[in-house]
């Protein structure tokens, strides 16, 4: 059985890139075709073996519990019209052994204030984190790998990917000692830099598999780039006190906190979905792009 048995799914950003769709709904309750964001990322959670999943939600968080919960009205309503592909799509949307739960991020102060604010639900236990925006198309699953990476040497382990140089300035950049094929020892990380500055290519994507000493750090952590607590500096203090991995995932990674990133994964995605692939695919065929 699966050490890491909870995840953590921080939800309270402001979305800013993708306003006004981002105003009353939170960003990852955008759909990929016909799944929100949250729902792959759930999915993935359970794929590794999570059975807890706490969401840390912000303004509008009523759409994800609402999506997670029972809709009974809506459910017998699909019944009695005998819509029952669409009904058991819907039941199935979490195993019955799966656990939802909510908590509060009252202000928008950084993703590592949002995972502080698991700290009481997470306690003394390994977890990880996922960021519902970085959809990754991976089999077995980005965070199925990193748990079994995790289930064999028991370090934190962070997911990266390389990015182009010019872009560094939109992730986390990590300094990395080569290990073992996609496996690297983390040496630095920092957020942001510019691409002179930066001390590698590879980038940090949504998937993080932490240890709780991470809380202690975020507690006494300033502010950082943007006016930020930034989990990346508390990754970087909690690499000075002890071994944190970092993993190259086997997988392709769809930014869709982008409207790039988000367009190109609903092409893609629909491009492969049973009922639209074909007419969709005859769609963008007939489509006379310049
Ligand atoms: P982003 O850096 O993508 O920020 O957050 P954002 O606010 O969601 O989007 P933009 O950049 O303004 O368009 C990375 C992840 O951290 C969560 C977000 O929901 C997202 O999953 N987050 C960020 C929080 O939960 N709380 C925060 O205070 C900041």
């Amino acid at each position: 059985m699966s050490v890491v048995k909870k995840a953590v799914f921080p939800v309270a950003g402001l979305g800013t890139r993708f306003l006004p769709a981002t105003k009353a709904s939170p960003k990852e309750m955008l759909p990929i075709v016909d799944k929100p964001l949250i729902q792959y990322a759930a999915e993935e959670a359970i794929d590794a073996g999570i059975t807890e999943l706490i969401f840390v939600t912000g303004r509008s968080k009523r759409a994800i519990e609402d999506h997670f919960d029972k809709a009974y009205e809506l459910e017998a309503e699909l019944e009695e019209r005998g819509k029952d592909k669409i009904l058991r799509s819907l039941r199935g949307i979490l195993p019955k052994e799966a656990t939802c739960i909510y908590i509060r991020q009252p202000e928008a102060l950084g993703l590592g204030h949002a995972v502080l604010c698991a700290r009481q639900v997470v306690g003394e236990a390994p977890f990880a984190v996922i960021l519902a925006d970085d959809l990754i198309d991976a089999e077995p699953s980005a965070l199925r790998q990193m748990v079994s990476l995790y289930e064999h040497y028991h370090n934190a382990i962070i997911g990266v990917q390389n990015v182009a140089r010019e872009e560094t300035g939109s992730y986390g950049i990590v300094r990395t000692r080569a290990w073992d094929d996609r496996l690297h020892r983390l040496e630095g990380i920092i957020e942001k830099p510019a691409p002179a500055e930066a001390p590698s290519t590879l980038g940090v994507v949504g998937r993080y598999i932490l240890t709780p000493r991470i809380f202690d750090l975020l507690e006494s952590l300033g502010t950082g780039s943007g006016g930020e607590i930034q989990l990346t500096d508390g990754i970087a203090q909690l690499l000075e006190r002890e071994q944190v991995l970092a993993y190259e995932f086997a997988g392709k990674r769809y930014d869709c906190g982008s409207k790039l990133g988000y367009l190109e994964a609903t092409v893609e995605y629909a491009l492969r979905h049973p009922e639209l692939k074909n007419e969709f695919r005859a769609y963008l065929k007939g489509l006379s792009l310049s």
